[in-house]
């Protein structure tokens, strides 16, 4: 099978496609014939050198995977061969074949295509696990996303006004990304190029008046963050895209009774995947099917332009996922 190669991880890496074995599935897996594939911020990072797979999962990058079942394992049920399918995947995405655990996957509903169905996985499964599972939004809450065009936040901006009816306050780049997070659910959009969003927040809300923040920026917004946040409040880190080290102050920390969270999904458990994965295709993938949840793709390539794809992320071009078409 055809898939793609990163030569040289580190600062001059190339992505090559080449000839990879077709991968077998075990008893409790499926072989998914990949139609689409999406980019993630991770497989920069791999590419870059600074992401070493983890044990045991192949080299071929790619976090997430709709397609259709070419073969099932022997302990496999429900499940048949031509089925439509997507997964969240450890690695592998990036190719023609993949396999996948059988508790890993979600049937795509009829209306969706499968580069809408790769755009769901990753940032969708993210989204729900800090905003339900470790946040524990709950209704009409306010809660400040950062990075609110980036996929996880187009995700979470739907999720958290969709389940829990959220005042939503986001941060981005440009005013572009701002008119899009509105246009999902956001009511307040800053431009933190422009503003200081710690200060736009107070004047309009009010000081200590958030009590969800979904962080991706880190150090930089650290002190802001904790200002802001409720007493009671929660935040989720999930990325340091601003950098890990900075003047920290803790003492909010203690006054406000905040908790503060970091969460990686890729190293979680199968275990917990699995039930964060049927968790949402309860609740949340039907939503998919009548249009209430919409995949938000920022552009979709061919699986030979994937260095062009890789370069919009990196220059924090787009706004939603890139979606990489693997099949004709
Ligand atoms: N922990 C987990 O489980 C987990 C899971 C999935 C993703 N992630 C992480 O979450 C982050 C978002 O992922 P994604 O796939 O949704 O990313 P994405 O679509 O590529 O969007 C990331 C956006 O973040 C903004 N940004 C980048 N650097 C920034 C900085 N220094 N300060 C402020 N904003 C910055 C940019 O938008 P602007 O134009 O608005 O600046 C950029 O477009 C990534 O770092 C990813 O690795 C974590």
């Amino acid at each position: 099978m055809k898939a793609i190669k990163i030569e040289n991880p580190g600062q001059d890496s190339r992505l090559n496609i080449e000839n990879f074995p077709v991968p077998e599935p075990a008893g409790n897996e499926v072989l998914i014939r990949v139609e689409a594939t999406a980019m993630n911020r991770a497989d920069l990072m791999q590419m870059a050198g600074r992401y070493p797979v983890p044990k045991g999962v192949t080299e071929i990058p790619g976090l997430e995977a709709a397609g259709i079942i070419e073969e099932v394992g022997s302990e496999v049920t429900g499940l048949s061969k031509g089925d439509r399918v997507c997964t969240l995947l450890d690695g592998g995405g990036y190719a023609e074949f993949v396999v996948a655990d059988q508790n890993m996957i979600m049937k795509i509903p009829d209306n969706l295509s499968f580069e809408q169905a790769a755009a769901i996985p990753e940032v969708f499964l993210t989204a729900w696990q800090a905003l339900y599972w470790l946040a524990g939004l709950k209704n009409k809450e306010t809660i400040l996303i950062h990075a609110g065009a980036s996929g996880v936040g187009t995700a979470a901006i739907q999720l958290s006004k969709h389940f829990s009816n959220a005042n939503i306050v986001v941060t981005a780049g440009t005013d572009e990304k701002l008119a899009l997070c509105k246009n999902i659910g956001a009511s307040l959009g800053i431009n933190y190029k422009k503003q200081d969003f710690e200060k736009v927040i107070s004047d309009s809300l009010g000081r200590s008046y958030v009590d969800v923040i979904i962080d991706f920026i880190g150090a930089p917004y650290w002190n802001q963050n904790l200002e802001l946040l409720n007493l009671d409040g929660r935040m989720v880190m999930l990325a340091m895209l601003g950098g890990p080290r900075d003047e920290l102050s803790l003492g909010k920390i203690l006054r406000k009774r905040l908790t503060v969270m970091g969460s990686t999904l890729r190293n979680r458990t199968l275990t917990y995947k699995q039930e964060l994965t049927k968790d949402f295709a309860v609740h949340a993938l039907p939503l998919f099917a009548n249009g209430k949840l919409k995949p938000i793709i920022d552009r979709t390539y061919n699986l030979d332009e994937v260095e062009v794809a890789r370069h919009r992320m990196e220059e924090n071009k787009n706004a939603g996922k890139l979606v990489l078409k693997v099949g004709q």
